[in-house]
């Protein structure tokens, strides 16, 4: 059996409540003040419950929010970079006292999901926030999109997590980050290299993972699954992409594929170091940086996530970052490549924009081999067919 990372903060936090505690915390619950909370308040609850935001016990209170906005760390200095809160409209928050608890209730299914200790309840200038977090208070820009339509008003305290969300599809791929850590340890893999990715595996994404991969022991392939944006390719879709391919190009004892069931905050430099803490806390010791990470449009500069790591000493952040170029199949070369091994112009290398390969996709056409494999295009032209992509 092999050695697992240390968890962010040293404890891997669980707070998920089972069995006959579980029973009667419901009963309990019922007779609490009920906050409504959306599917993706609802994501945030169940990773801090099951440990991958570790070690967030809750939603963040004043001083951690304010530590995190304004320095990237919880108020105890540990580094952490995106605020996790749960906003509560004005007249509903008024009601609430410092000390209480409150149950968290889906707004669409009326499920009890867990309980919070009420202690700190303050109001956030919001667009401080995104300029902060997102480094534009551009309401273009999902991240601050969505931002805005939460309310101003936070509540922070401990949670205990009574019910689960429950996956549409794809459920056996869902793992907790005691089962990662344990599948890991069991594999006797010592390093293992996460990857995030909310698109489909194309050929540069499989270079890098796969350069990774001569260094470490094993690619934990980790895909978000929770809200994206809308012109995003679905989860669903994007699962059948990844399936195909592991199958057909990678080594099966080498890899693992599980999900990531967060929602996309498009944070690019602040959501890369999140990115990696929480992969740390799934068992992770090494996480994958190419260019542009969980950017969107134009707002970062392409290797601005990799720069912010700098903020950090290794020991603090405890995953080591493995930083890639951007990378391109080259014409000339014969290979995918990048600016440091690739001596040609970019009139030889291939580029293809992600519009350009979704209206391709639409229309029924593969990109280039060299851009994605036959068999990823072909489910993704499939995927395509459905009505949402039809517009
Ligand atoms: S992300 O929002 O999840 O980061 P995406 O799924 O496109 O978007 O990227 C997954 C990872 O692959 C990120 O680390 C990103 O920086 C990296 N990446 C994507 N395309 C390239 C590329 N052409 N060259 C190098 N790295 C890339």
């Amino acid at each position: 059996m092999g050695e697992t990372i240390r968890p962010h903060g040293g404890t891997l936090i669980n707070r998920i409540v089972e069995g006959e505690q579980r029973d009667r915390l419901l009963e309990h619950a019922k007779d609490l003040f009920p906050l409504r909370i959306n599917a993706w308040t609802i994501s945030d609850l169940d990773l801090i419950g099951v440990g991958a935001f570790s070690p967030l016990t809750g939603f963040m209170g004043k001083q951690d929010y304010h530590s995190v906005v304004e320095r990237m760390r919880l108020a105890d200095g540990t580094v952490w970079s995106l605020p996790i809160t749960l906003g509560v409209e004005d007249e509903v928050a008024k009601d609430l006292e410092l000390g209480q608890e409150a149950a968290l209730v889906g707004e669409k299914d009326g499920v009890i999901y867990g309980i919070i200790r009420v202690e700190s309840i303050y109001q956030v200038d919001q667009k401080h926030e995104a300029v902060k977090v997102f480094k534009t208070d551009d309401t273009e820009h999902p991240g601050v999109q969505k931002l805005y339509t939460k309310p101003a008003t936070y509540v922070g305290g401990p949670v205990q997590v009574l019910n689960r969300p429950k996956p549409e599809k794809f459920e056996e791929f869902y793992f907790d980050p005691a089962e990662t850590r344990k599948i890991f340890s069991d594999k006797g893999w010592k390093t293992v290299v996460g990857f995030q990715t909310r698109n489909p595996v194309h050929r540069a994404h499989e270079y890098i993972q796969k350069s990774a991969m001569e260094i470490v022991d094993a690619l934990f392939l980790n895909p978000l699954v929770g809200e994206t944006k809308s012109d995003d390719i679905s989860a669903d879709v994007r699962m059948r992409s990844y399936l195909v391919l592991l199958d057909n190009y990678y080594p099966k004892d080498r890899v693992f594929l599980g999900v990531f069931p967060a929602a996309m905050r498009y944070a690019g430099p602040r959501e890369a170091i999140f990115h990696a803490i929480v992969r740390k806390n799934y068992g992770c010791t090494h996480f994958i940086v190419g260019r542009d990470h969980a950017g969107v449009g134009d707002y970062y500069g392409t290797y601005e996530a990799q720069e912010i790591f700098s903020n950090f000493t290794a020991e603090e952040l405890g995953i080591t970052p493995l930083f890639f170029e951007h990378s391109f199949f080259c014409t000339k070369c014969g290979n995918m490549a990048s600016s440091k091994t690739c001596p040609h112009g970019k009139e030889d290398h291939l580029h293809l924009s992600g519009t350009k390969v979704r209206a391709l996709l639409r229309e029924g056409q593969c990109p280039p081999p060299q851009f994605t494999r036959p068999e990823v295009a072909e489910v993704l032209i499939e995927g395509m067919k459905e009505p949402e992509y039809q517009v």
